[in-house]
Order: C-alpha cells, then structure tokens, then sequence
C-alpha cells in the first residue's frame, strides 16, 4: 500500500495491472484520484449518492460496503482507512435518512426498464432478454416484472444463477451459448453483464434479425464497460441505448432533487470536519502514548529514589505519593497533549517530538 498520496496513482495501477484487469489505456482513463480532505470528500458524496447518475439510489451505499468488506478478509484495510470508509458509510446512511434525496429513488435499473417502457408503449406482450444476473441484472428483471412483462429470460454464464432468477420471476433461464438463438425473439434486451469485452457484436445481431423486418428490437446497454458493440445501432429497426442515453432523465431527477441536494452537502461538510478532527487525534496517538509513558517513565524512576532515601514509609503513605507524582504529570501534560490532538498545524506532532526528545522512540 502506498503511503504518500502521490504514490497512489502508480500503486493503484500496478495492482491493476498485476492482475491483467484491463489493457493500460482504459485504465488510465478510468483511474482518478484525490488528495487528503477533496478525497475524503468525493468518496463521502459517492456513498451519499451524489456523484451517482441517478442522485440519490441505493446501490452505491451497498457497493461500497461490500468493497470495504471484501478488502477486510483479504487484509488490505488499515485502520486509517477503515476510519475514512466507515465514515463515509455512515455519511451516506445519514443523508439518506435526514434528507429526501432518495425518496421514491430510482435506480439505474430502473430508468432503464422505465425507458423501454417510453419506447415500446404497453410492455406486457413484450419479451424482455436480461444478461447478467448481478445486482444490476436481479434489479432490471425484478422490475421489469413489477412493471408487467410477463416473458422475460435470463441469460448468465453460470446457469445456476440464471435459473435461481428465473425461478423467482417465473421466467425462463438460458446459457450465454444460446444468446444468438434467443436474440431472435426478443423485443428487449437489457444488457448488464461484468464482461470487460462486447458480448454481443454487430454479427450475433445481425444473425439474428434474419426475417425480422419491420419489428423492432431496443437493446439498452447499462454496463461498463460496454456490453454491446455500438455497430449494432446501425442495423436496421435496431434501437440501441447506453447509460448516457439514459443521462435525460437522470437530469430530470437531479433538477427535482436539487434542495435536497444542498442540504446532503452541508451534512456532508459537516461529517468531514468531524472526520478531520478523529483524524487528528488519530494521527497523535502515537505521539501521545509515548510523551505519556516516557513522562510516567522519569516519574516512577525519580519516586523511586525518593522512597529509598526516606525512611520506611507506610502502604498509604506510598500510594498517596504516587497518586500525588501522577496528578503532577497528567497536570503538566494536559496542554501539550491538547495541543497535539487539537491543532491543525501539520507540523505540531515534529514540533511535540522534538521538544520531548521523543524520537526514536515509538509506543509499544
Ligand atoms: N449495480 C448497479 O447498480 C449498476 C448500475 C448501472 C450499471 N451497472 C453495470 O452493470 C454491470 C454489472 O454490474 P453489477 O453491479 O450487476 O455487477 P455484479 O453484481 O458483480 O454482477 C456481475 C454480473 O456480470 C456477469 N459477468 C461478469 N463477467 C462476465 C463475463 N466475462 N461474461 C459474462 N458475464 C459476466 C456475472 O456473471 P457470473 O454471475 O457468472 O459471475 C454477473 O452476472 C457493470 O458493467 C456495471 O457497471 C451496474
């Protein structure tokens, strides 16, 4: 893990490339990356659903937690970090419960069952094809179920969960071997797969519109990458649509939201200066724990060689001197730990250290 915020791009990308997860251009151009309290800020907008397409849904809370979750079992989270991700989590679970920001939210799931629905009029004798059975895919069919398309297939890569989903909307499951076949009776397709390439080109479509003239076919490609070679919209009475295309009327959902927007970010700016003020005591710690126990340290010590040279004393009287030597401390300590945790000047941890003479040394 990189430690200064400059290095992070480059690991961020080494780890990527480690794993073959992209060609180098695209990721270069899907990596962005953010310093200190801007960072903090976007990834507390992000579970706030503000930098979402569709203001305000619910998925991205969820992704986030589930990313946070997965990066714990493989240890990969430290615990600066897990301060910064559970208090974004928690941000994002307070916007949504004191702002309207997703009342009656849509998804882009959603948008794009209801954008169908705008194109082809009555969808109930429509037959819908869904491929990918994630949270997208479950999301697109559950509502395009609720939203009356009674022919709907599901088309996965693993066939148990293609036929789990199925199974509950009373539709039928179907392996991606069979997608040129049952492109041909399909009057939708929403795609939403986590292909990293197309898997449907223009020749599968092409194939398969074979003496369908005249009826159209709406394919909406919400996936990113892209599922669905953009050639296909040039075959005839083949609509195709991406999640740009959706862009309208997310924007009609951002202009609605727009009050509740302003009264999320100014949540928001408050949980970051909360968040500023944990991270400053977090990064005194350190700092804190050892002025303590060196100060604890020359306190015993010198208690010590006073008791030697007294004469006995009794078990009370002990505890009282010690209880008085670590009043004195604690006393004399208050301001300068204060200091540390409070201050915002970036230089006061060096400033405390080397007062003390504290380096080298490092709380147990
Ligand atoms: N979740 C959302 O709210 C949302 C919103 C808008 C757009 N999207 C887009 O939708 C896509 C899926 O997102 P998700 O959240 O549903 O992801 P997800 O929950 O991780 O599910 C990924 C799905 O894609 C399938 N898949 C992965 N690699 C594949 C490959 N090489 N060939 C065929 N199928 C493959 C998976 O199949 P297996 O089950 O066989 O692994 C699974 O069904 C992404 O492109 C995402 O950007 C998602």
């Amino acid at each position: 893990m990189a430690n200064d915020a400059s290095d992070i791009k480059d690991a961020g990308l080494a780890f990527l490339r480690a794993r073959s997860i992209s060609q180098e251009d695209e990721l270069l151009n899907r990596i962005y990356h953010f310093k200190g309290k801007k960072g903090a800020e976007h990834l507390f907008r992000v579970t706030s659903g503000l930098e979402s397409m569709v203001v305000g849904e619910f998925e991205i809370l969820g992704q986030v937690r589930d990313a946070l979750e997965t990066a714990e079992k493989t240890g990969m989270v430290n615990l600066p970090l897990r301060l910064l991700f559970n208090s974004a989590i928690g941000t994002g679970r307070r916007v949504r419960a004191e702002t309207g920001i997703s009342r009656n939210a849509l998804s882009v799931s959603s948008v794009a069952v209801d954008f169908a629905c705008s194109i082809l009029g009555n969808l109930a004798d429509c037959r819908m094809l869904v491929l990918g059975t994630g949270q997208a895919g479950k999301l697109v069919a559950r509502i395009a179920s609720e939203r009356g398309i009674k022919d709907i297939t599901i088309a996965s890569r693993t066939w148990e969960r293609s036929s789990l989903l199925a199974d509950t909307l009373n539709g039928r499951p179907i392996s991606m071997e069979n997608l040129p076949s049952e492109l041909h009776r399909a009057d939708i397709v929403i795609t939403c797969a986590g292909a990293p390439h197309w898997l449907l080109d223009r020749e599968i479509v092409r194939q398969s519109r074979q003496n369908k003239s005249g009826s159209p076919l709406v394919i909406i490609d919400i996936a990113l990458p892209r599922n669905v070679e953009p050639g296909v919209a040039s075959l005839p009475d083949v609509y195709l649509y991406n999640i740009d295309d959706l862009n309208r009327v997310t924007n009609e959902n951002r202009t609605q939201r727009e009050l509740e927007i302003r009264h999320a970010e100014e949540i928001i700016h408050s949980e970051i200066e909360e968040l500023a003020i944990r991270w400053q005591q977090f990064e005194a710690r350190p700092t804190v724990i050892v002025l303590m126990s060196r100060a604890d340290q020359i306190r015993r010590d010198q208690l010590s060689r006073t008791l030697k040279k007294l004469p006995r004393l009794t078990d009370d009287q002990v505890a009282s001197l010690d209880a008085m030597t670590r009043s004195i401390v604690t006393k004399i300590l208050k301001e300068p730990v204060q200091y540390l945790k409070a201050s915002e000047n970036s230089d006061r941890i060096e400033l405390v250290r080397d007062i003390f003479k504290l380096d080298g040394e490092d709380h147990p």
